[in-house]
């Protein structure tokens, strides 16, 4: 099979940090999320480890709450961030980003991936890279097959600086481990653009660095 790559190299370059664009009024079927969840555990994991594990948040009230907790982590890091910003694009980001704090709760899903398994005190790094390198790429398969059916998401991680809360509020056992929390939502139009990028011949060595 020849793939269109005029349509997939639009899907990897287009698949932007959703936030200000998330309908907030559009109910999300069930079935595409476990439609793209199918797709995500398609993803690599170490050892064929395959120990992810998703919560799908739909229950208004336990959003209302980690949309507290998130608040909680991230005012004062995202007002001193915003403060520093120094280039428009950063400065683009981290309006949006105040603006999903303050609306996180009306994101008709939360999505909360998770790896089964929590990692000891001084872990050595390659056995972290196994760990979080177990679910990363499945969670951006996740976003990818999203964007493909007109959703949109952000990946976000700060609502773990307070996991333990958010643990007890949707009974995830001590060795679950929570690493980020994605808003779903249908988005308002479908057309997003590239970002702006160092070139890559900057950031990339060939045979030595
Ligand atoms: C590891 C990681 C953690 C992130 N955490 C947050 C977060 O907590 N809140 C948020 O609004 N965005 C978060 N983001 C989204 C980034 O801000 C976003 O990807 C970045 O600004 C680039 O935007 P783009 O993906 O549209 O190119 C995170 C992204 C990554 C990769």
């Amino acid at each position: 099979m020849d793939f269109d790559t005029n349509i997939t190299d639009e899907l990897l370059a287009t698949t932007r940090a959703v936030r200000k664009r998330l309908d907030l009024t559009r109910p999300v079927p069930r079935e595409v999320i476990s439609n793209c969840l199918d797709l995500a555990v398609q993803a690599p994991t170490g050892s064929n480890s395959q120990t992810w594990r998703w919560l799908i948040v739909e229950d208004a009230d336990k959003r209302k709450a980690l949309a507290e907790l998130y608040k909680k982590s991230a005012s004062g890091y995202l007002a001193s961030a915003a403060e520093q910003a120094g280039d428009d694009q950063t400065k683009r980001v981290f309006s949006s980003a105040m603006y999903l704090m303050d609306h996180l709760h009306e994101v008709p899903v939360h999505v909360i991936p998770c790896v089964e398994g929590r990692p000891p005190a001084g872990t050595p790094a390659a056995m972290m890279a196994g760990l979080f390198g177990s679910i990363f790429p499945a969670v951006w398969s996740f976003q990818l097959a999203l964007r493909s059916r007109g959703l949109g998401s952000v990946l976000t991680t700060l609502h773990l600086l307070q996991e333990e809360a958010a643990a007890e509020l949707l009974g995830i056992p001590d060795n679950v481990m929570q690493v980020a929390l994605l808003p779903v939502a249908y988005t308002k139009g479908t057309d997003f653009k590239r970002a702006n990028r160092p070139p890559v011949s900057d950031i990339t060595h060939w045979n030595s660095w």
